[in-house]
């Protein structure tokens, strides 16, 4: 018999967590106007909201934080990072940033004018924020397998070239500042993106002479799918794999609260003096100097221990297969997800889930609030709330794809956690058809507007 895949760490220390009623639930449910983000975490069992700044740091980078340098300027933690971030991903330039988005921030303000096209693969949607609040436009060029949950494909997160050549032949070339790449693809799944498609991007890239950024905040579960699904690949490290993935970028934005697994911190880092010269000064004025840029130097520490290992092989197979563990569950019970699984999470398919609730009542909103309500899981919807309104016509946007994802933060819960979230979905499942009202939005903000947005039954 094949041995079964166990965690690779141990448990050393432990933090409680509540169960609580129904009844409780519809009621703080109903105080948080049907918004998830609104509820206090004690009133949540099990929160897969997220897999961002939730995993459990190691011993070593608990150790790594108590040697944390917090000089302003010049700390030995900043050079820590410095070092982890040239040995690992080859960048000679880098600036800290509180997190993911703040990279963006300060990279877009050097490289994004009003009226520019910046293709890529299913933007995040800070990512997305960040170029539309510049009077920009994000063009997604995935290719469309990923718009197909019941597709089989070993890199459903990739870039269609032909897509993406055609922003280049349609377009003026000054309006293409840059395509970016997000690996994994989130938004499509948690999806990988293989390395013949980094290299097919970073041909046209050459050709049209724009450079390429990987938003890269779970870089290494991309590694890791490259290792198990491209030919050439399996007898290499994940370390050797990242080298060549970077080879391919100009520059990158790192969330560092996934892959990296620490609580918070981000980065930009580029191959470029240039950039990094414009990048700084708007790194000082939003971020903070240029060598603690929005961290604590202890928390750099954290995060270069946190890369190592997190680009380890044994973190990664462990990490995935609990993932898959949840697919595989899901799937059993015939409860429609992405496939094949995506490295961070499990997205279920809502419009096939509910297959009773019309576009406009947010299907994926609507099973979110079903399976919290039936167990006190907290999932996330990606779907018609999260893509926000046109910026220009101000008209709802209806993605192809509705999901709940249910994120797992890494070395955080156990199978058992990840057995009842699978029988608490298939609950809701048995009873799908009698679920046929939505939700409506009572409140929203102009821009990100899920995070904040007021909701209320149908
Ligand atoms: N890019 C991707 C692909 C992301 O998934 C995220 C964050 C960011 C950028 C922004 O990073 O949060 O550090 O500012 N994703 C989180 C999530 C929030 O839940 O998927 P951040």
């Amino acid at each position: 018999m094949n041995l079964p895949y166990a965690e690779t760490y141990r448990i050393k220390m432990v933090e409680a967590i509540k169960t609580s009623s129904r009844q409780e639930r519809e009621k703080w449910l109903k105080e948080a106007h049907y918004n998830l983000f609104n509820l206090s975490s004690d009133k949540v069992f099990i929160d897969l909201l997220t897999d961002s700044g939730t995993g459990a740091m190691s011993d070593k980078q608990w150790a790594a934080m108590m040697l944390g340098d917090e000089s302003y300027a010049g700390s030995s933690s900043y050079y820590n990072l410095k070092n982890a971030i040239k040995h690992i991903l080859g960048f000679e330039y880098f600036l800290p940033t509180h997190q993911g988005r703040a990279a963006e921030n300060v990279l877009f303000s050097v490289l994004v004018k009003e009226g520019d096209m910046i293709p890529g693969n299913s933007h995040f949607d800070t990512t997305k924020g960040h170029i539309e609040f510049r009077k920009a436009k994000a063009i997604d060029c995935t290719i469309d397998e990923a718009f197909d949950t019941t597709k089989f494909h070993d890199f459903k997160g990739s870039i269609d070239i032909q897509k993406l050549e055609k922003v280049f032949l349609e377009n003026p070339l000054e309006k293409i500042p840059f395509i970016i790449i997000t690996i994994t693809n989130n938004n499509a799944g948690g999806q990988p993106v293989s390395m013949q498609n980094l290299r097919d991007v970073r041909k046209i890239a050459d050709k049209y002479g724009v450079p390429v950024v990987f938003d890269s905040a779970r870089f290494a579960e991309n590694a890791y799918f490259i290792k198990k699904r491209e030919a050439g690949y399996a007898d290499k490290t994940i370390k050797e794999i990242v080298a060549e993935m970077y080879s391919y970028a100009d520059a990158m934005t790192m969330s560092s609260k996934k892959d990296a697994i620490v609580n918070i911190g981000g980065f930009i880092a580029m191959k470029s003096r240039e950039i990094y010269e414009k990048a700084t000064v708007f790194n000082i004025m939003f971020e903070g100097f240029i060598t603690y840029g929005g961290m604590a130097g202890r928390d750099m520490n954290a995060l270069a221990q946190g890369l190592d290992e997190g680009t380890e092989y044994e973190t990664l197979h462990s990490r995935i297969e609990q993932v898959a563990h949840l697919g595989g569950l899901l799937k059993s019970f015939g409860i429609p997800v992405q496939e094949p699984f995506g490295g961070h999470a499990i997205f279920v398919d809502a419009k096939r889930f509910l297959p009773n609730v019309p576009k406009e009542e947010f299907p994926a909103q609507t099973l979110a609030i079903e399976l919290y309500l039936e167990s006190g899981v907290r999932g996330v919807e990606i779907g018609a709330i999260m893509a926000d309104r046109d910026p220009i016509t101000r008209e709802n946007r209806f993605p192809e794809l509705e999901f709940v994802r249910l994120a797992i933060p890494r070395r955080t819960y156990t199978n058992n956690h990840i057995n009842y979230v699978a029988v608490a979905l298939k609950n809701v499942f048995d009873r799908r058809n009698e679920i046929k009202k939505g939700v409506k939005i009572v409140k929203e903000s102009p821009i990100l507007r899920h995070f904040t947005v007021e909701l209320d039954k149908v």
